[in-house]
């Protein structure tokens, strides 16, 4: 077998999963605990996959310290299909969901149940200040009759993150927490749904977590399509039809990983050293910079940009050539960005920064 490149891989997602995790994924690929077959050939009504779904829920439940008034399951397909699905399980028609547009994902979501004739109401948009500031502190005044609150935690785009989650005594708080969900601590009681797409700190793509508090599950709703409706994979403790088994598979091994590395608080611990060892070579380099305001930093996606923006293109090919890979930033914004998700070794960051300093050495 050909010798494995050696790269530290930035990507925002698909991103780079644990080492370990891969590891046991190849030792079991072909024959599961002995039986002969891959996971990924075995009946998903199984005892072997019912085994896998069950650790996982627990798992997570242990993560998140997730109550017993919460469900929660996995979906196939990706976070996007949630946008159409939310205010089709919690409004009726003339009901109203209220949005803060802090990003690209919040506006798609947004826009999303406005084409399906339903109501919404924008309560920030952050367009003019190009994403860079999140509204942390939140006037409750603004909420009339909304039968939710919806929220993009992490803006795997922009780099900036809700630190304050908005909070209304009555409605529910909807998260997409797509790039952020087992980043950081959370305290669940807070929301009433949560939805992570899987491909950042979970496990593959096309593979969706949610979370959701039991009571919500009763909103009155139109008849739906039975794939979109989240009373249907909920109930059914995500095995109404056949789900992404294998999918499941490595998020559950990935939970594994999680408490191995002692659990939320660490990770955390772990990320918010990572993000200010980079945020704070940017702030004092005198040749790149952070537009996103402090206190709104992500510590999942650092955006950055050099002075000179038209060293970007050479400052990618540079960094490809050390192995670094994954760093252009998204089409919709440009620039860079490093997504540094748990995955991601403390060795990758002190990787990058010492190849930010001899760039700019050598382009001064
Ligand atoms: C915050 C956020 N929400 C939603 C999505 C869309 O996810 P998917 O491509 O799985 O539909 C992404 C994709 O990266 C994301 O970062």
């Amino acid at each position: 077998m050909s010798q494995i490149k050696n790269v530290f891989n930035f990507n925002a997602g698909p991103a780079m999963l644990p080492k370990e995790v891969m590891e046991i994924a190849k030792e079991e690929f072909l024959n599961y605990q002995n039986s002969g077959m891959s996971i990924m050939e075995m009946s998903h009504r199984g005892d072997h996959f019912q085994d896998i779904l069950d650790k996982a829920e627990l798992n997570l439940r242990k993560l998140l310290d997730i109550s017993n008034d919460y469900e929660i399951a996995f979906f196939p397909g990706g976070a996007t299909l949630h946008f159409s699905s939310i205010p089709q399980n919690f409004l009726l028609e003339n009901e109203s969901g209220a949005y803060f547009l802090t990003g690209v994902w919040a506006k798609k979501a947004k826009e999303e149940a406005t084409k399906l004739g339903f109501k919404t109401e924008i309560l920030y948009d952050g367009k003019d200040s190009n994403y860079t500031h999140i509204p942390n502190v939140f006037d409750e005044s603004l909420l009339k009759n909304h039968k939710y609150i919806y929220i993009t935690s992490n803006n795997t785009i922009y780099g900036s993150r809700f630190i304050q989650f908005p909070r209304a005594s009555n409605i529910p708080l909807i998260a997409d927490m797509t790039s952020d969900l087992l980043s950081r601590k959370i305290n669940v009681n807070d929301f009433g749904f949560i939805f992570a797409g899987a491909q950042k700190n979970i496990g593959p793509s096309g593979l969706t977590v949610g979370i959701i508090r039991k009571d919500l599950l009763e909103f009155p709703k139109k008849p739906i399509p039975v794939l979109l409706d989240y009373k249907v994979y909920f109930k059914n403790k995500s095995l109404y039809n056949t789900p992404p088994t294998y999918s499941i598979y490595i998020a559950g091994l990935v939970f594994e990983w999680c408490i191995k590395m002692g659990g939320i608080e660490k990770l955390e611990a772990i990320n918010e050293k990572k993000a200010q060892l980079l945020y704070d070579f940017i702030d004092n380099s005198g040749f790149y910079n952070a537009p996103v305001e402090k206190n709104a930093r992500s510590t999942m996606n650092v955006v950055f940009r050099l002075n000179d923006v038209k060293l970007e293109k050479v400052f990618n090919e540079e960094a490809l050539k050390n192995n670094l890979v994954g760093l252009p930033g998204h089409r919709d914004a440009g620039g860079l960005r490093a997504s540094i998700y748990n995955a991601m070794p403390i060795e990758g960051v002190e990787n990058l920064i010492m190849f930010m300093i001899h760039f700019q050495e050598n382009n001064k």
